[in-house]
């Protein structure tokens, strides 16, 4: 895929839960071949501020006939602070489209489940569009959305998921809003009531969730694509900083290193050694709900 480095011009903000804002960007290089579940680096403040790095954000909605794409994004630290309080008309560097996203279903007989959790709703809701888009309507019945947040405040607003004529399930871990418990317990509860397991499932949340869905998926016969988060200076393969021990397809016993930026982020989770890097990774995490 060509990668463009592009001065993107911020062209709407809006709040749309508690710590989560939404900014719409003006780039027509990068969003012609741009695809659900690829990435952008985009350098948040000018050259010599604080932080100099540029911050890796999924893509979490195309528009592709104007030339934008939108993010979400969660605030956690210098960074996405911010790039959170930059005003529209701001002008910032941007990369991409960068890594691997996700594949589609083979057909449109295929069921498919969509598990978010937190700002994990991100990346799935450009693959959502894409699944409800005209040419795929048919679909629509065959999908199902879990989505989970702590708390109903930090739920983004439900309508726009609603409208894509979804099956949706909404779950907070206090109970607020939607089912009470985390967005695991949701999907458990609906495929394990004797109910067929759908053939498709895609997902995105914090570290522990990814765990506990990794160990849920193993051994069910289902494909499964999860988006994955790493710490990025790059981006770009340059680095080496985000690589996570996979298993090595020759050799089960023997593990090898994935490089999140470019053979990511999206993932079968079951390539993952995820008992290596779970204390590698005890860190607070952005894509936090569970
Ligand atoms: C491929 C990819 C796609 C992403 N997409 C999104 C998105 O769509 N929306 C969104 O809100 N965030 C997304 N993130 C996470 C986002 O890049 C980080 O939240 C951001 O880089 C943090 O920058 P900061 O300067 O605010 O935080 P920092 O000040 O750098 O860090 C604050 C705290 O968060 C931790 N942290 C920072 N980055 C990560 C990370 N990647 N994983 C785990 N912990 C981290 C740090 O260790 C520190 O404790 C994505 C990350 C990756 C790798
Ligand atoms: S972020 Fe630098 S190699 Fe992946």
């Amino acid at each position: 895929m060509p990668r463009v480095q592009e001065k993107a011009k911020i062209l709407e903000t809006h709040r749309e839960a508690e710590g989560i804002h939404r900014l719409v960007f003006y780039a027509p290089r990068i969003v012609p071949t741009a695809r659900p579940g690829q990435f952008v680096m985009i350098r948040v403040a000018s050259e010599g501020s604080d932080p100099l790095l540029a911050r890796p954000f999924s893509f979490h909605r195309l528009h592709k006939e104007d030339g934008l794409f939108e993010i979400l994004l969660r605030v956690v630290g210098t960074g996405t602070r911010i790039l959170s309080q930059r005003p529209a008309g701001s002008v910032l560097d941007v990369v991409g489209p960068l890594g691997r996203g996700f594949s589609l279903p083979s057909g449109p007989h295929e069921t498919v489940a969509f598990v978010a959790g937190g700002i994990g709703i991100a990346p799935l809701w450009a693959l959502l569009d894409e699944l409800t888009a005209k040419t795929h309507r048919n679909r629509t019945e065959q999908l199902h959305v879990f989505y989970g947040a702590r708390t109903r405040a930090e739920l983004v607003p439900l309508t726009p998921l609603k409208r894509l004529g979804v099956h949706l399930v909404v779950s907070t871990d206090d109970g607020s809003s939607g089912e009470a418990g985390t967005v695991l317990e949701a999907l458990r509860r609906r495929y394990e009531g004797g109910s067929g397991l759908p053939d498709r499932l895609y997902a995105c949340g914090s570290l522990p969730m990814q765990v506990s869905l990794a160990r849920w998926v193993s051994g069910r016969n289902l494909s499964v694509e999860m988006s994955l988060e790493s710490m990025m200076a790059c981006g770009i393969g340059a680095c080496l900083g985000c690589a996570l021990p996979a298993v090595n397809p020759d050799d089960p016993q023997a593990e090898r290193y994935v490089h999140v930026c470019q053979d990511g982020p999206v993932f079968d989770p079951r390539r993952i050694r995820w008992d290596k890097i779970q204390p590698i990774m005890a860190r607070p995490l952005t894509f936090a709900s569970l």
